[in-house]
């Protein structure tokens, strides 16, 4: 087998790559030789930065900026794909947003806007992204979902239920792409240091981390590489038998019951 993380000559779509883990993990999949569409919303300066770095590999960067929340911001998105590249191989479904708040302040508006960008946007990104991954006879979806589909986070109602729904749409995307070649997974990541955790109230809290790290049985937190590292595991042929799952990396953090 040739090296089966050499993705010389591939394509790879990673919303929300601007920041955070969609960065590391655009990066990742860069240095093992994949041309990268970046994605962002509102923070162009990161995108371009990072869209900079993968050009010095060697590599093609394309920005996009597009709301994957709209409909009208997945078309826009896959168009300039389309006009761009003749295939694609990687869709890396990272980008989330949502409101943080108790279920009894929860608002209708919030609950759309979460729903639409964590969950529906992969279910349409997916719609448009199958037709170019034939061309290039398969290919790979990576969902970045959260412990809190499952799990009681504080203030995460609405995206516990979103990323619940998005790990849904990963089994059944799994069975029904599995004749044309592509594999559907996600994974699961514990707490990684990103601006997203300024969103959180209790993450006032300074002894949040301090009590996460010595809660993680690995003894440090996972951080946005660790996550870009499985993501080319899941991409590469090695994991072709892996279907529908959802992979946790976390450290260790889940499995004790606590004291
Ligand atoms: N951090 C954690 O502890 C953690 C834990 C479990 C799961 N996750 C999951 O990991 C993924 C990445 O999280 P992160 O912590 O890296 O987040 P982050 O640092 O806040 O970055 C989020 C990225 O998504 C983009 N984005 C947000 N809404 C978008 C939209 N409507 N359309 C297009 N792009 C959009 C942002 O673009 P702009 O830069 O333009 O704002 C940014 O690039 C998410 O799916 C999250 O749920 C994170």
């Amino acid at each position: 087998m040739n090296n089966p993380f050499d993705f010389s000559g591939k394509v790879a779509l990673v919303t929300g790559s601007g920041r955070g883990i969609g960065r590391a993990i655009a990066r990742q999949l860069a240095l093992n030789g994949a041309d990268i569409v970046i994605n962002y919303v509102h923070n162009q300066e990161p995108a371009e930065e990072i869209a900079k770095e993968i050009r010095s590999f060697g590599r093609k960067a394309l920005v996009v900026r597009a709301n994957i929340g709209k409909m009208d911001g997945l078309d826009t998105l896959f168009s300039l794909v389309r006009e761009n590249f003749d295939s694609l191989d990687f869709l890396i479904a990272n980008a989330a947003s949502g409101f943080n708040r108790p279920a009894m302040q929860q608002k209708e508006s919030g609950w759309d806007h979460t729903l639409n960008v964590n969950a529906r946007a992969f279910l349409f990104a997916a719609q448009q992204a199958v037709p170019l991954m034939k061309k290039s006879g398969g290919g790979k979806i990576v969902a970045i979902t959260s412990p809190g589909a499952e799990r009681v986070l504080p203030d995460y109602i609405a995206v516990g239920a979103s990323k619940a729904a998005l790990n849904a749409l990963v089994r059944y995307l799994a069975v029904e792409l599995a004749p044309q070649h592509i594999c559907v997974n996600a994974i699961s990541p514990g707490i990684v240091e990103t601006g997203a955790l300024k969103h959180f109230s209790f993450m006032q809290d300074n002894q949040v981390i301090p009590r996460a790290v010595s809660n993680t049985p690995a003894g440090r937190l996972v951080t946005p590489q660790d996550i870009a590292n499985v993501a080319v595991f899941l991409c590469s042929p090695l994991a072709d038998m892996i279907r529908g799952q959802v992979i946790v990396v976390d450290g260790g953090y889940t499995l004790p019951v606590p004291d």
